[in-house]
């Protein structure tokens, strides 16, 4: 498996990601008519603006078939989306892609970083140090809200790291 940085020829298999992983593995935490709303929202030119203005990583196997996005937003400080392959979790691909996500963050100086969590992952940011705030929603562009955790994690810095 390797990270590398999106470009803008990967915005058909990121779709294709993104829809497949909702669909399998929120499943159990949101009703049918909220996996439709969300997915209905995403099409392949939705990513440009991320492409564009945050951090947006991918990993991808030996066949260089996309198998996760990892997208962290430097001005706001929060990373906006992990988004695994249903064929590729519990193999720690997840954690590589956050990992280098805190990474680049503390390299922008940044020791306190927000996530808006689904539901299914809240166990997830969790096992990696994130702190449960509040529960609140996410406004999708159709109307449709879907309910979500802010979690919030201080990174430690490269001295406190080695300590
Ligand atoms: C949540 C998600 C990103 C985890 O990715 P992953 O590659 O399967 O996770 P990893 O293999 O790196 O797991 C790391 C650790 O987290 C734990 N973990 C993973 N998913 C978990 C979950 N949903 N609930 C509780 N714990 C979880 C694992 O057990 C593992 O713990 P361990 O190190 O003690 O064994 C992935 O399941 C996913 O894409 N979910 C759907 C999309 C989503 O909701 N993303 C979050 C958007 S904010």
């Amino acid at each position: 498996m390797k990270i590398r940085k999106a470009c803008s020829s990967d915005k058909g298999n990121i779709w294709k990601l993104h829809v497949a992983s909702i669909r399998k593995l929120c499943v159990n935490h949101y009703t049918p008519e909220q996996l439709n709303a969300w997915t209905s929202v995403l099409t392949p030119s939705v990513y440009d603006q991320a492409l564009k203005e945050k951090v947006f990583l991918v990993a991808h196997d030996s066949q260089q078939d996309l198998i996760g996005i990892g997208i962290f937003d430097v001005g706001c400080a929060e990373v906006s989306a992990i988004y695994i392959h249903p064929d590729a979790t519990g193999k720690g691909v997840g954690s590589q892609l956050l990992n280098e996500l805190e990474t680049i963050a503390r390299k922008s100086n940044i020791f306190k970083i927000t996530v808006y969590s689904t539901l299914n992952a809240k166990g997830f940011y969790m096992v990696h140090g994130y702190l449960e705030q509040e529960l609140t929603f996410h406004d999708l562009s159709n109307g449709s809200k879907l309910e979500c955790i802010r979690m919030f994690k201080n990174l430690l810095n490269d001295a406190e790291q080695r300590h």
